[in-house]
């Protein structure tokens, strides 16, 4: 039994992001980090390295144990084989997005992003100096699908890579085999580079998550520890290559490009991939139920919702309300702060994005004043 036992104050207390946006009446549902405490196993590592003052330099990725660790969980849960060689650690995900689009796809290439995702996705692209195609996921009986004749028109007039977002980030969506091999079907036919970003992926609801890099040997996937567990000041992701041509160029970029991890984010990714499943599976327990008061609440109410399959986000498609800005609006009408769904591309316009990674009781109460004061 591993204690989840948290409460807001003490995530206030942490003196994070998280909670730090808004006066104390305003429920902050925003920020993607989960009020609950870190695994004991993450916790006592970390504690070690403060111990031993551990904040020099990191060790070289080779040197480390996380390309190791990354390999051996990636075997045991997605049933993937990877080199450690083909393993590198990052400071953080967005950094190796913006790095395998700028290094490893076809020069000033624009890249198709099916919408609705994560917003940074869209400063990543824009920071890389490319130009961003969106190509809206139609909505389909089991959720969003991807748009394999827009990915497809897109890469024909020229897109040299397609940045996916598996699960979902907002909409929680694990997307099942047939599309993924039609996608990678579609790169191999017009020499494009998949790049899916897997950070979501170890918080799922149900069996069947099927790893991109699992069906394109020349995919370049992004992994981390700190979305599952609840980590991500500590600054430490991983890039994983298919293609061994991508892990030589990638070899040969300064450390100002790629470095910046943090040892401390180093040792807690170890943890995480080695002793943090006991600790994943109760938090994953606790989301669900979460889930579940999310899905109770708006069962009679004539919004479009789909329960996510991964993740704490709650994706609300409020369009019916014909409000200019629903987030905006929640957050005067109700107290209640989510992020704007049109940061999430064109297709998010209309929408909400609410975390209901929090206490019961507080998530409760963001629901009740939703639907009392708005639907
Ligand atoms: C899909 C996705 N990728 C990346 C990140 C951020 O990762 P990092 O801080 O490692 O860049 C998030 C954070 O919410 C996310 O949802």
């Amino acid at each position: 039994m591993t204690d989840l036992d948290w409460d807001v104050e003490r995530s206030r207390a942490r003196r994070n992001k998280r909670w730090s946006q808004y006066d104390r009446d305003v429920i902050d549902l925003t920020v993607a980090e989960m009020d609950l405490p870190v695994a004991a196993p993450i916790l006592a590592a970390v504690q070690d390295d403060v111990r031993r003052q551990a904040f020099g330099y990191p060790l070289a990725d080779e040197l480390s144990d996380v390309p190791q660790a990354a390999g051996e969980w990636l075997a045991e849960e997605h049933g993937l084989t990877v080199a450690p060689d083909r393993v590198r650690l990052l400071p953080e995900l967005m950094r190796g997005i913006i790095m395998s689009i700028t290094h490893l796809t076809r020069a000033d290439s624009p890249v198709v992003v099916p919408t609705p995702v994560y917003g940074r996705f869209f400063d990543a692209i824009r920071v890389a100096g490319r130009e961003a195609v969106q190509v809206p996921m139609s909505m389909g009986e089991r959720g969003y699908e991807l748009d394999l004749d827009g990915i497809e028109r897109a890469l024909r007039a020229g897109a040299g890579s397609v940045l996916l977002c598996h699960p979902g980030n907002p909409t929680g969506r694990i997307l099942d085999v047939g599309p993924l091999r039609a996608l990678a079907a579609l790169a191999a036919r017009h020499g494009a580079k998949v790049i899916s970003d897997e950070i979501h992926a170890p918080l799922r609801y149900q069996p069947g998550f099927i790893p991109y890099g699992a069906l394109d040997a020349n995919a370049i996937t992004l992994i981390s520890a700190t979305k599952a567990w609840n980590f991500p000041g500590l600054r430490c992701g991983l890039i994983v290559f298919g293609d061994p041509a991508d892990a030589r160029v990638w070899a040969g970029l300064p450390r100002a490009a790629v470095g910046g991890m943090s040892p401390l984010g180093m040792t807690a990714t170890v943890a995480a991939f080695r002793e943090g499943r006991p600790w994943l599976r109760e938090a994953v327990r606790f989301l669900d139920g979460n889930r579940k008061l999310v899905t109770d609440a708006l069962a009679d109410l004539d919004i479009g919702y789909v329960e996510p399959q991964a993740s704490y986000l709650a994706w609300l498609d409020l369009r019916r309300f014909g409000l200019a800005d629903p987030a905006a609006h929640l957050l005067r009408e109700t107290g209640v702060a989510t992020a704007s769904g049109a940061d999430h591309g064109s297709a998010g316009d209309g929408f909400v994005r609410l975390n209901f990674a929090t206490p019961p009781d507080v998530l409760t109460d963001a629901l009740d004043r939703i639907i009392a004061r708005l639907l």
